[in-house]
């Protein structure tokens, strides 16, 4: 399509753009921020419409560069399809609705989710008549009854819960959900297909949080899910109605991402399992929350499921003296940022019972098991020396602020 006008105001619209693509191959996807598509002929447009040909038509229904990151990221998780979206939270919603819609209106959930997907299920789902089951997923007998009493239509898990780091057997719980006629959808925001690649273990549906360690850099908001064939239309169609779609700049950051999360996340793993075993050896700790470590409830389970030497690089643990201690604690690190999220090349530290769970009661919290002097860290890719380093200082200093009252006595 080209225009011959002499007129400055068609020429500055037009001059230059809609240049059909050469023959060379960019070294990666561009970012197509164009909303629109059109094709020579309009009834190409038209077939790409009715599906009946690959193509584009509107940015909401699909989009080069997010299609690409889907295709990515569908091949990682051996899925037959992924459907990009604007966050992990919309993936999730999305997933949900996706699993109800044809199926029985009821939810069995994981007791422990991120505080969000708790919320979502309890303020978003519930109102509008899907109700939510909570139960223990360490106790498979127990959560198999809850199942099928309830025969939902879907069960909601996530790979690794936050912040006790308890590991969900994946595969026995896909055996769970399909004896009583559910789907199991999986949130593997922790795990990365690097360790772990649910559809393979049984489960039906995969999100994540690509905020998280696929982008990798602290820069993108963006989520996704997988699947197999069968839930494709459905996830597509709630896809492009709802349009949380994510966009084509956002799919391109978090593409470039998980071109090196294998490098990333390998390297944060095992700066994980050195951090664990530091903090384990320090006498100002209390406990350590670390799924490689014997002495945590599920070592058997993430032997069983996790690649060797690969537990996440999540590190929780506890100080005695509960939230004034673990401010403290945040105060003073120097290196790792007091900053809520996960998955960021640089090592972040949370406080639960302030950020990620703030919304439940201390009650509920305690109930969990979160306690008030509860830390999370997200290891990060520097130097393990200098992470141990920085985050056995900050231990050091607010065990000393936690006993400057009683020297001043
Ligand atoms: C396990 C898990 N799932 C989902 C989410 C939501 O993701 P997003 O913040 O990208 O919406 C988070 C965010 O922290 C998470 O940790």
């Amino acid at each position: 399509m080209r225009s011959h006008s002499k007129n400055i105001q068609t020429q500055a619209v037009h001059a230059g753009d809609r240049k059909k693509l050469a023959d060379y191959t960019p070294v990666t996807t561009p970012i197509f921020a164009a909303s629109t598509y059109f094709y020579e002929k309009a009834e190409d447009l038209e077939a790409v419409f009715n599906n009946e040909r690959p193509g584009h038509s509107y940015s909401r229904y699909g989009n080069p560069t997010t299609s690409a990151f889907e295709e990515q990221v569908a091949t990682l998780e051996g899925a037959d399809f992924a459907v990009a979206t604007s966050s992990g939270m919309a993936a999730a919603h999305l997933a949900l609705l996706a699993g109800v819609s044809d199926r029985r209106r009821k939810i069995v959930a994981a007791s422990v989710l991120y505080g969000q997907t708790m919320s979502m299920l309890m303020k978003v789902f519930e109102p509008l008549g899907v109700e939510t089951r909570f139960a223990d997923v360490s106790d498979l007998e127990g959560f198999e009854a809850a199942v099928a009493e309830e025969k939902p239509g879907v069960v909601l898990v996530e790979t690794i819960s936050n912040p006790l780091l308890r590991v969900a057997e994946i595969d026995r719980l896909a055996e769970i959900a399909h004896r009583h006629g559910a789907l199991l959808l999986v949130d593997a925001t922790f795990t990365t297909p690097v360790m772990m690649r649910p559809l393979e273990l049984g489960a039906d549906l995969v999100i994540h949080s690509s905020t998280k360690y696929m982008g990798g850099h602290g820069d993108v908001l963006s989520g996704v899910v997988a699947g197999r064939a069968e839930l494709q239309p459905t996830i597509t169609y709630l896809s492009k109605t709802l349009g949380a779609t994510l966009g084509a700049f956002e799919a391109f950051l978090t593409m470039r991402g998980v071109k090196t999360l294998p490098l990333r996340f390998e390297r944060q793993c095992a700066n994980a399992l050195g951090l664990a075993e530091a903090l384990a050896t320090n006498a100002d700790v209390e406990r350590v929350y670390f799924p490689g470590r014997p002495d945590h409830p599920d070592a058997a389970i993430a032997r069983r499921l996790f690649p060797e030497g690969m537990y996440g690089a999540v590190v929780s643990f506890d100080l005695e003296g509960g939230r004034e201690r673990a401010l403290a604690f945040l105060d003073a690190l120097r290196m790792a940022a007091p900053a809520t999220s996960v998955g960021d090349l640089h090592t972040m530290a949370l406080y639960p019972a302030m950020s990620s769970h703030r919304d439940l009661s201390p009650k509920h919290r305690q109930r969990l098991g979160i306690g008030d002097g509860m830390l999370r860290l997200s290891v990060g890719v520097e130097a393990l020396e200098d992470i141990v380093a920085d985050v056995e200082q900050a231990v050091a200093v607010s065990a000393h602020k936690a006993a400057a009252p009683l020297a001043g006595d």
